[in-house]
């Protein structure tokens, strides 16, 4: 395991802090980027006083590869309401990068009046790459992690922590269905 329920929920409580302060008096709209985001998500905005709404977006990128080629889609919705709005994106993963930047890009251009971003997690390539997030729940080594939302080929989204895919499961592909026992004890 990598990221233990316990520290996964004290690391939320303290980022909801951070972002409701720097938000305080604000409306805002958090833009949560599916599927990935949703727990991390439910979690988060349930810690955060602030008036806020929430307008979701379907981003496509790995579609369950384990390679950083593709260029991120977006998938829904076409239009977002976020003009002359403070928006935070939310994300599972800073990885690349290219998702958040396609991501600015889109609300930026629907001219919203702010945009930053909160990722639960920051990989180590992010940080070499200088990928920028504003707000960050843990850096973590360049390994493809599951649990907590995160999902291999769609599985394993629903481990409650955070965990590194064993090498077997990306040789063999998870026939073997949501099993915890598949996923390293790191
Ligand atoms: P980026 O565009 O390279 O920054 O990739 C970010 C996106 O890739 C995230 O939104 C995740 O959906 C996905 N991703 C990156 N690394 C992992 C991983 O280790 N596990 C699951 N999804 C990942
Ligand atoms: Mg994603």
């Amino acid at each position: 395991m990598l990221v233990s329920r316990r520290r996964i929920a004290r690391r939320v409580q303290a980022l909801a802090g951070e972002i409701a302060a720097s938000y305080r008096g604000r409306e805002l709209v958090m833009v949560p980027l599916l599927t990935g985001s949703m727990i991390f998500l439910a979690d988060l905005m349930r810690c955060l006083p602030l008036k806020m709404r929430v307008d979701v977006l379907a981003v496509s990128s790995y579609a369950g590869k384990i390679t950083r080629n593709r260029q991120p889609r977006i998938l829904y919705p076409e239009k977002l309401h976020v003009t002359g709005k403070h928006v935070l994106i939310v994300d599972d993963i800073l990885d690349s990068g290219q998702t958040l930047a396609a991501v600015r890009a889109i609300l930026r251009r629907q001219r919203a009046a702010s945009v930053r971003a909160c990722v639960l997690l920051r990989k180590h390539t992010a940080l070499c790459l200088g990928m920028h997030a504003d707000f960050i729940g843990f850096d973590i080594p360049d390994e493809f992690v599951v649990g907590y939302g995160m999902d291999y080929n769609h599985f394993y989204r629903n481990l409650p922590e955070i965990a590194v895919l064993h090498p077997s499961v990306i040789v063999t592909g998870p026939h073997g269905g949501n099993s915890h026992s598949r996923i390293a004890p790191s």
